[in-house]
């Protein structure tokens, strides 16, 4: 494994739009380094837009991304693929592709004419893959997979890029809750022991609390609100971002909020089963502290 230095990654009066429609007017911010960056918010308010630009894939009209304090549009593609890796919303393969091949592709960045591929490289896809549990598919067709499944070579192809600041637009999607929390502890894993800087678009605002050190709110376009989680959480600012009347209690694992949304048709349950209900999570949090994992 290459020794991590640490990079930084901010941006500065950005605009950025699709032909003549302007998303992003006037966004300003900086990524903690070597911190968890959740980005929260309603559908097209932007998060996409945002993190396409902060990786270079989209040109803002104004402003400017700033990778290691230098306008990164400044910067040689392969020098930026070095840096920072981006797994995006959709991602589109080539037609027949094996699980290997694509995850392979994530070394691209650092293999050149003269520098051919290396054991380096084969340790770092094996890695990636053994850390998203997707060996036991290596050899099959991306096409012929799960949902599921190809979302987990997708972030299997972004590790194994081993880059200092790793960018993953909702990279949860289509995962079952064992995958998800795999995936969202994975990430935790690189960003204590290697401090890499993780930046990733979350809908579910109770994982974005629990795993995020900084969270970012946006909406049309606009950074709302930013900060620590359990600062930035509360009901006024779930509804202004959302339009969503929710009540913001204690995440009974991890402290941190959680977001219970109201709904329309939610059916009351009886103070009676309500008492016995909360009664029964409180015993078991409190049973010793923090909730056992299950062997597996
Ligand atoms: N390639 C494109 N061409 C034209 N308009 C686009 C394009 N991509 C996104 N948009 C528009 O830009 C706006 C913001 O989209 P974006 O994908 O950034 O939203 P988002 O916050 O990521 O939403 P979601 O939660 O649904 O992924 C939306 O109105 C969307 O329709
Ligand atoms: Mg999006």
């Amino acid at each position: 494994m290459e020794p991590v230095t640490e990079h930084s990654l901010a941006a500065d009066g950005l605009a950025v739009g699709y032909d003549q429609r302007e998303i992003i007017h006037d966004l300003s911010v900086r990524i903690p380094t070597g911190k968890i960056t959740v980005i929260v918010g309603a559908n097209a308010c932007g998060k996409s837009t945002l993190l396409k630009t902060l990786a270079r894939l989209l040109k803002p009209s104004r402003g400017t991304v700033l990778l290691d304090g230098k306008s990164i549009q400044q910067i040689p593609t392969r020098e930026v693929a070095t840096k920072l890796g981006l797994l995006p919303q959709s991602p589109a393969a080539p037609e027949g592709i094996t699980v290997a091949d694509l995850v392979g592709r994530g070394r691209y960045p650092r293999t050149r004419w003269i520098r051919q591929w290396s054991k380096e490289d084969d340790e770092a896809v094996a890695a990636a893959m053994t850390s998203t549990d997707v060996l036991s598919i290596a050899d099959r067709p991306i096409d012929e997979l799960s949902g599921g499944q190809r979302q987990r070579v997708w972030i299997a192809m972004a590790l194994a890029q081993e880059t200092d600041i790793l960018l993953l637009d909702e990279p949860t999607t289509f995962l079952d809750l064992t995958h998800q929390f795999e995936v969202l502890d994975l990430l935790v894993d690189l960003n204590k022991s290697e401090s890499r800087t993780i930046v990733l678009v979350l809908h579910d605002l109770n994982q974005a609390c629990r795993f995020g050190d900084h969270l970012i709110a946006m909406k049309n376009g606009e950074i709302v609100a930013e900060g620590d989680p359990r600062k930035v959480i509360s009901e006024e600012v779930v509804e202004e971002v959302f339009g969503l009347a929710v009540k913001v209690i204690p995440d009974p694992v991890a402290g941190s909020p959680m977001v219970v949304p109201i709904g329309r048709h939610t059916t009351r349950t009886s103070p009676a089963a309500n008492g016995t209900a909360a009664a029964a999570l409180a015993a078991s949090a409190a049973a010793d502290g923090v909730c056992r994992p299950i062997d597996r």
